[in-house]
């Protein structure tokens, strides 16, 4: 008999963001210089306490942890939540309400299969994180898209979110700041999304490992665990990847006062025993990184965003917004077909020995031909790095056989 993969094994999306890597590995093999602004990844370093706290563990025997996170890094968590917020008439979160998981991508998944059976589905705002589908799909359950745009500044509204639930809605997942598109949720809205979402019976994910990655000035992004009436839908997902530039500690947890919703991810928890012991040893000591020290990570953040943005505009045809948070933007490029057009500039395209990825941003929509002609950008690399990309960028377009105008 043949063996073949599960059609869910078959069908899986690859990661739009990864998914051109080989043609960049095949690139940097001829010797090429790729300015990665396809991913995530900040170059800023990790706080040396948190690479301190490596140094120093020192326990005989690396046994399994609780399967909920250690007691102390819980405790610390909930401290570092409940300081987020004024005193206010929102119970206080407790160390019994945060789940400590292996990123904040099992956080997801935990959020997913939680709320959602088999055939159910989760709402999403497109363009979106494409793990959310990912997660959805690997579990079995659709997604459904509300299409937003650059516009309005990829706004989601209350409106929206109640015209697009349907009977299969159990989960709606948003990000703010948001990637791809940089989109930052004032308390308000967030608010009256989040009591569309209660009184149609939906949680609302709210994926905020971005939080602090805000440039106007406001401070953090407001949470979904602070807005009064919400106790029973929310679910916070959160991560130390992008806050403390440690994308390869794999720390994050969910935060939900919805005690059922607590115990159902526990289980799941369980069935993976515990996550990373020396990992959480050291998101601990993270925890106590001075403020000052993510201000200026975020000045340079600022300061990286404004440069890119600026050296975006300045090519013909070439349309980029300023984003309010995260490091991430939306730009629409005079190409027809804009995955083409990167392998094209991995693979023909170079400026004096170097080129440019991006990740084509199809991937980032649940409706076909949605962002045929974008891609996603991520900014964090140093400015001027960014600024030699943009460069990279402009001769790659003014080379480009199928450039449109
Ligand atoms: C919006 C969003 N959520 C979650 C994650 C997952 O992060 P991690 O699993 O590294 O915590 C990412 C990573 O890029 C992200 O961009």
């Amino acid at each position: 008999m043949a063996l073949h993969p599960s059609l869910r094994g078959k069908n899986a999306q690859a990661s739009p963001i990864r998914r051109l890597s080989p043609y960049a590995d095949a690139a940097k093999a001829r010797g090429m210089r790729v300015f990665h602004l396809n991913i995530g990844q900040p170059d800023i370093p990790t706080p040396p306490r948190m690479l301190e706290a490596y140094r120093h563990f020192d326990d005989k025997v690396l046994a399994y942890g609780a399967s909920e996170g250690s007691a102390a890094y819980r405790t610390a968590l909930a401290n570092y939540y409940n300081s987020l917020t004024q005193p206010s008439a929102i119970p206080a979160i407790l160390p019994s309400q945060v789940l400590v998981t292996v990123g904040g991508s099992e956080a997801l998944q935990f959020a997913i299969a939680a709320t959602c059976d088999i055939g159910e589905e989760i709402l999403v705002a497109e363009p979106y994180y494409p793990n959310y589908k990912g997660f959805a799909q690997i579990l079995g359950v659709e997604t459904r898209a509300i299409t937003t745009s650059s516009s309005n500044g990829f706004a989601l509204s209350a409106d929206q979110v109640r015209a697009a639930i349907g009977p299969k809605t159990r989960a709606l997942l948003i990000s703010s700041p948001g990637n791809p598109t940089g989109a930052v949720m004032d308390a308000a809205n967030l608010r009256a999304i989040g009591e569309v979402c209660r009184d149609a019976g939906v949680f609302l994910v709210s994926d905020e490992v971005y939080r602090d990655f805000v440039y106007d000035g406001s401070g953090r992004a407001p949470s979904v665990l602070w807005q009064p009436g919400l106790e029973s839908c929310a679910i916070q997902i959160d991560s130390v990847s992008k806050r403390y530039s440690a994308c390869g500690a794999r720390v994050g947890c969910l935060v939900t006062r919805n005690p059922e919703i607590y115990a159902a991810a526990l289980k799941f928890a369980q069935t993976r025993l515990s996550p990373p012991v020396v990992d959480q040893f050291a998101a601990l000591a993270a925890l106590e990184t001075p403020q000052s020290e993510t201000d200026a990570h975020i000045a340079d953040y600022k300061r990286r965003r404004d440069a890119l943005v600026a050296g975006l505009c300045a090519i013909p045809g070439v349309r980029a917004a300023t984003p309010a948070g995260a490091f991430y933007l939306m730009v629409e490029l005079p190409v027809p077909d804009a995955e083409k057009f990167c392998i094209w500039l991995l693979e023909t395209f170079q400026l004096a020995g170097e080129t440019v990825m991006f990740a084509p941003a199809d991937g980032f929509y649940a409706t076909p031909g949605l962002g045929k002609n974008q891609v996603r950008a991520a900014y964090v690399l140093e400015v001027p790095k960014l600024q030699r990309a943009c460069e990279v960028l402009a001769a790659g377009l003014a080379a480009y056989p199928d450039r449109l105008n």
